[in-house]
């Protein structure tokens, strides 16, 4: 039988891949310690459980109406970009989706055809370029370079913009850097993508999680043309622990929005309906279990940070954003006699029994990907591990 051109073209996620075979390890009784999840630690705040509850005991079982979000889900996330990001939006420029990934897919979808160039700074969510070619569209990369905590320069971005240009994909604060643009450098970027005919898909989804002083800016708000030209991505899954319930949306141009709804009608119909009830309460509720969630993951990026700076061939930014750090470990390369960061990774999973996932799957070769959302004790754990290997 034959896989379409499409599918086989298609690169497997390399984050769930090690996640499975951390997990699979486990299975066999293997002391695997991973740092391979892109998922909170954290158990879904009550208050969010109970309206889901309460949404299915009173019978919101049904699909959701409209397929593109129901109305109160809609509500509530203008009033958060509102409330967090200083955004105005009406509930006709709102779209809520199965999870951010089917947000970005279906944006993607929406506007870009064969040919089409996609700016993508490097280093990068995995499923971008993924999602770009499976559109047909080039990805045209941008690197980044760790030295400048991986920030694109407005000088970058106006090279890489040609005719071809429809979309920048901007992902601040970084999935897997951990870094985060100010919001000068935000906006010193939307002054470049100001007047040219392209779309800015701005991944927002780790917007509440910010470490030291760090601010942030939405893409959106940094003037009217980078509001009109936005595509605002945000969801449950990072802020309020919901990776499992699917949920996720998108703002900006209701035209747009209308096209993404038309692709979602013909394909997942929505993102469930109790779950829907659960994102309101979310987004509109108590946001305590935040509060205590990013400042855990404070602690957590600071430990995580100082101890792999301490290891011989290893540098790491200090994550600001996020629950990811994406230190440069190529100068451990030759002590452990690996090549690139598939085989690091290999030999640290095989030897240290710690499950991280090779740069190379985020653009870069030269690193690999820590995720401290797991306990203190793990970090300890994992880590020790880690430094006995480099040591
Ligand atoms: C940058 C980024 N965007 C979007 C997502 C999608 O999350 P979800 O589909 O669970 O909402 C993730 C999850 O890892 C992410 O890291």
């Amino acid at each position: 039988m034959k896989l379409s051109n499409r599918v086989q073209a298609l690169a497997e996620s390399a984050t769930l891949a090690v996640t499975a075979k951390a997990a699979a390890m486990k299975a066999q009784g293997i002391d695997v310690l991973s740092f391979g999840a892109g998922e909170p630690d954290f158990d879904t705040p009550q208050n969010v459980k109970d309206a889901a509850i309460a949404a299915i005991t009173g019978g919101k079982t049904k699909y959701a109406k409209p397929a593109h979000g129901i109305p109160e889900a809609k509500a509530a996330v203008c009033t958060k970009l509102k409330r967090e990001n200083g955004l105005d939006y009406e509930p006709s420029q709102v779209i809520v989706t199965a999870g951010g990934k089917m947000a970005c897919a279906l944006a993607i979808q929406a506007l870009i055809d064969d040919g089409d160039e996609v700016i993508i700074p490097v280093p990068y969510w995995v499923s971008y370029p993924e999602m770009v070619k499976l559109a047909g569209g080039v990805p045209v990369y941008i690197e980044g370079n760790d030295k400048n905590d991986f920030k694109i320069t407005p000088e970058q971005l106006a090279s890489a913009i040609t005719p071809k240009t429809r979309m920048l994909i901007f992902n601040s604060p970084s999935n897997p850097g951990g870094f985060t643009y100010s919001p000068d450098e935000v906006k010193a970027l939307a002054a470049v993508t100001a007047g040219k005919d392209l779309v800015v898909l701005s991944d927002e989804i780790y917007d509440r999680l910010l470490y030291g002083d760090q601010k942030f800016i939405s893409f959106a708000a940094c003037s009217p043309q980078a509001y009109a030209q936005t595509l605002t991505v945000n969801g449950g899954s990072k802020t309020y622990s919901m990776t499992g319930w699917r949920i996720g949306y998108v703002a900006g141009d209701a035209a747009i929005i209308k096209a993404m709804a038309k692709l979602q009608s013909q394909s997942t119909s929505g993102a469930c309906t109790f779950v829907q009830h659960g994102l309101a309460e979310a987004l509109t509720g108590s946001q305590d279990t935040v509060v205590k969630m990013r400042a855990a993951f404070e602690e957590r990026a600071t430990r995580i940070h100082a101890r792999l700076n301490a290891m011989p061939g290893v540098t790491c930014n200090r994550p600001t954003g996020a629950f990811y750090v994406f230190p440069n470990v190529s100068g451990a390369y030759a002590k452990l006699g690996v090549k690139g960061s598939v085989e690091f990774a290999a030999k640290v999973l095989e030897e240290a029994k710690v499950a991280v996932v090779p740069g190379i799957a985020f653009g870069s070769d030269d690193h690999v990907r820590f995720s401290f959302a797991c306990s203190m004790e793990q970090i300890d754990a994992g880590l020790d591990r880690v430094a006995k290997l480099l040591g």
